[in-house]
């Protein structure tokens, strides 16, 4: 699959045929991507819940009762959903953890390299928490270039997916104990085999068209 082939192929899968578990090679490559997705001074203010088992997706899916309970069926038929989380803080507990995960992987080559970069994140953290105030958003930031990642690759190896922002984050939250780990959900990925009532997949794509969007100088 070509990348240009992969972006018109992939849609928002509105139905999974259920019963289908997806190849854990290509699970492992999706975690691969997951896992190196980029982010600002290298925060990776993130966690990834990922279930893939029946038990794990009732758990996910008394996040979508109500209003959301249009997405019911497409975490239930579902191979494997994510949530994607974000931390509740970034306390010095994960700045320390960080940056001793650097120096493990040999980031910190020239004379003063470690303490630089933590100074660097660390300004970086405060500007959020203290002056823009905007700690959370600029995590989920991070995240949504994860999910970003997460979709692409998916659509790369021929897998179909559904995003989804409709689910209540409170009762995820609580199902999952993600509050006691200092973690609180942002969004769900769906991951699986569309069915034939996937009426999307008929659609044909609609994007505003280029002179809209681009701007070349
Ligand atoms: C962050 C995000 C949240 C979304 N939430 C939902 C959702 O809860 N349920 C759903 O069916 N589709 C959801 N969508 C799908 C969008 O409606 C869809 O991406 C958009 O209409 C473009 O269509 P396409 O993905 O098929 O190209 C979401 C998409 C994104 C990126």
């Amino acid at each position: 699959m070509t990348l240009d082939d992969a972006v018109v192929a992939r849609h928002t899968v509105k139905a999974f045929e259920p019963g289908h578990t997806l190849p854990q090679d290509k699970i492992e490559t999706l975690l691969n991507v997951l896992q190196n997705s980029p982010s600002s001074v290298n925060s990776q203010p993130w966690h990834f819940v990922v279930a893939a088992t029946a038990q794990g997706r009732e758990a996910m899916a008394k996040s979508t009762t109500g209003a959301f309970v249009y997405n019911e069926p497409k975490v239930l038929n579902a191979s494997h959903v994510i949530a994607l989380c974000i931390r509740s803080d970034i306390d010095d507990k994960h700045l320390q953890n960080i940056l001793a995960q650097e120096q493990k992987d040999g980031r910190f080559v020239a004379e003063g390299a470690q303490a630089g970069q933590d100074k660097s994140r660390r300004s970086y953290v405060d500007m959020h928490r203290y002056e823009q105030r905007d700690l959370p958003q600029w995590m989920e930031k991070q995240v949504y270039l994860a999910l970003g990642g997460l979709l692409l690759g998916a659509a790369m190896l021929g897998i179909d997916a559904t995003p989804m922002e409709g689910f209540d984050q409170r009762a995820l939250d609580l199902s999952l104990g993600l509050r006691e780990k200092g973690l609180t959900s942002v969004v769900l990925v769906s991951l699986g085999v569309r069915s034939d009532k996937d009426f999307n997949a008929a659609l044909p794509k609609s994007r505003l068209p280029r002179d809209e969007i681009f701007t070349f100088i």
